[in-house]
């Protein structure tokens, strides 16, 4: 996304677009008009977004009961209503929200309230350092550095190199253990309705990257993927099966429906 876009409530704003497009209030005129042009052209985004919501809820139950993690530093989180990570965890886990949208921050801060263990920074997913180097999440991290990150529903707004730096920086830092949650958001390239999809985001200031899961492997090296291959949201632990009509399965077909996986420290 432009700088521009970012923090100005006069021209459309991903998360805001995305609040709007799960039937949240935290959004302006121009972000319902953008998200509305969004659904005219892909009917199926609304259901697309909630299924991003629930594998999250899922992945915070996975992560905290399976997994074990005490720690989840979760970036460009967007909105954090019920649907989102510190609704599914146990008590005590300690969640660590960001995004670099000042206005969702705000917004999130109002939400949030003084939830205990959960906390909400403004800070750039493509600069990890300055998240972990902030002296209160210091305060808040464990001496073996075993966190899981979670990067999810942002891949698509960064680019190669902001991603790559990003990826290496957490793999780098953190202790033995730790684990990366990421999901591949993708989109059929050749499709014309997903091209004018991209088209349309472009025009309001915001570029999307679009890749195949084989190119997210390479650049996510070189955390190691649990499992053969990233997992169709549409897939993910049955999420969505019972909610999403055939033809709303088919529809997914162009905008690929996203996959994630779990990607352990190699
Ligand atoms: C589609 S929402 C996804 C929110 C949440 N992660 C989820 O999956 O439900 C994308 C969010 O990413 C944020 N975002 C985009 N690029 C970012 C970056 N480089 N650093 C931090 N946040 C970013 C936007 O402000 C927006 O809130």
């Amino acid at each position: 996304m432009s700088r521009e876009n970012i923090a100005d409530a006069s021209k459309p704003n991903a998360g805001r677009i995305y609040d709007y497009v799960l039937g949240g209030s935290h959004n302006f005129e121009v972000d319902r008009q953008a998200a509305e042009h969004i659904i005219k052209l892909l009917p199926f985004i609304p259901k697309y977004a909630r299924l991003q919501r629930w594998t999250l809820q899922n992945i915070a139950a996975e992560l905290t009961e399976k997994r074990g993690y005490n720690v989840i530093v979760d970036f460009a989180s967007g909105l954090p209503t019920e649907d989102h990570i510190h609704y599914n965890v146990p008590e005590g886990t300690i969640v660590i929200y960001s995004d670099y949208d000042p206005i969702t921050v705000e917004y999130a801060h109002e939400i949030l309230g003084d939830t205990p263990n959960v906390y909400y920074f403004e800070a750039d997913a493509t600069e990890p350092e300055k998240l972990l180097n902030n002296p209160q999440v210091k305060s808040l991290l464990t001496d073996d550095k075993k966190v899981a990150f979670v990067l999810w529903g942002v891949s698509a707004f960064i680019n190669n190199d902001g991603l790559i730096h990003a990826v290496r920086y957490l793999h780098d830092w953190s202790g033995p253990d730790s684990c990366l949650v990421f999901n591949v958001q993708s989109l059929n390239r050749d499709d014309p309705t997903s091209q004018k999809f991209v088209e349309y985001y472009r025009s309001i200031g915001i570029p999307l990257h679009i890749r195949t899961s084989e190119e997210c492997l390479d650049i996510v090296h070189p955390w190691q993927l649990d499992g053969d291959d990233f997992i169709s949201l549409i897939d993910w632990h049955d999420f969505g099966q019972d909610e999403l009509a055939e033809e709303d399965i088919h529809s997914f077909g162009p905008m690929g429906g996203g996959s994630g996986g779990y990607l352990i420290k190699a």
